[in-house]
């Protein structure tokens, strides 16, 4: 078969240069940048190469239904909305492009924090209906304050040297102490980190070990007046207790990118406290340009 034959199925949004270079060279694909189940069952059972970001499952379902599926190429660092082990089962490959967005994540990150600390949202949804409550803005500044990492990888690690130019006291909570040394932040337990934070950013990909990283328990450490920001993933993140903390008003406030059910109604949106975004950390011209020459690179190698 000519590579040209072989079939590219993109399932997210990406970068219209990709698109662009890919009509130009008479690449074979097909783009759906919001596919539902049933569309993505069709598509995939003759896709050679399939392409994606966050926010759309490639299941075992899909994996297995399809017959031509060799690889898959993951536009973006998690590889949680994939079944890798369905995958290996058939023998498909599954890569991903880690590390071309954590800029683009790890600021997006810090405007969360300023935006949920000093109630921009709400004020900006107020005034559009003329009201002109000042006093009930109070919020808080970043300087001298704590922010405690949850994970210290490439986005972690951003956040922390932005934040320092914030004058804020960064410590962190990461799984392997030895290899993380040389960074000169504070390493401190997740207990430690959770009772004397100001600021939290959770910066970990979602497995079996991150999965409710916030609990019923630990929770009860966060100090009332801490602002909560996931970047991560829904799932690391309990949602109803979250839901709870913000409810109750146990924590000043939260924000949050990601989603259990990403693309559903979430009980979260009924809340005040809290900002939410659609998963658009990533979505910077830079970031996307850049995924999409790599991912174009990728295409190459694998259809050749
Ligand atoms: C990622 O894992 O890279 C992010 O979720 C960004 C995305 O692809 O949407």
């Amino acid at each position: 078969m000519a590579y040209f034959n072989k079939k590219i199925l993109i399932i997210s949004p990406v970068h219209q240069s990709l698109i662009k270079e890919l009509k130009e060279k008479k690449y074979s694909f097909r783009y759906f940048p919001n596919i539902n189940e049933k569309k993505l069952i069709l598509e995939s059972r003759d896709a050679f190469l399939i392409v994606l970001r966050s926010g759309v499952k490639l299941t075992s379902k899909i994996i297995k239904m399809s017959q031509k599926l060799k690889y898959i190429l993951r536009a973006g660092t998690g590889l949680d909305n994939i079944d890798i082990n369905a995958a290996k089962t058939k023998n498909i490959k599954v890569f991903n492009l880690p590390n071309l967005n954590s800029q683009s994540v790890a600021e997006f990150g810090i405007g969360l924090m300023i935006a949920a600390s000093r109630n921009i949202a709400q004020a900006d949804s107020e005034i559009r209906k003329n009201l002109w409550n000042k006093p009930k803005f109070y919020g808080f500044e970043l300087n001298n304050k704590t922010l405690g990492i949850i994970g210290m990888g490439n986005i972690g690690s951003k956040i922390a040297k932005i934040a320092k130019a914030f004058s804020m006291k960064v410590i962190a909570n990461v799984k392997n102490k030895t290899k993380k040394r040389k960074l000169k932040i504070k390493l401190v337990s997740l207990k430690y980190l959770l009772k004397n934070s100001d600021f939290i950013s959770f910066n970990v990909p979602l497995t079996n070990l991150t999965k409710n990283l916030l609990n019923n328990k630990n929770c009860k450490l966060l100090k009332p007046t801490s602002v909560l920001i996931n970047l991560s993933r829904g799932g690391v993140v309990n949602e109803d207790i979250l839901h709870n903390l913000l409810k109750k008003k146990k924590i000043f406030a939260a924000a949050t990118d990601v989603f259990k059910n990403e693309g559903e109604k979430s009980k979260l949106f009924k809340l005040k406290n809290i900002i939410m975004t659609p998963h658009i950390g990533a979505m910077t011209h830079d970031a996307q340009k850049l995924i999409a020459k790599k991912t174009l690179y990728k295409i190459n190698k694998l259809l050749r």
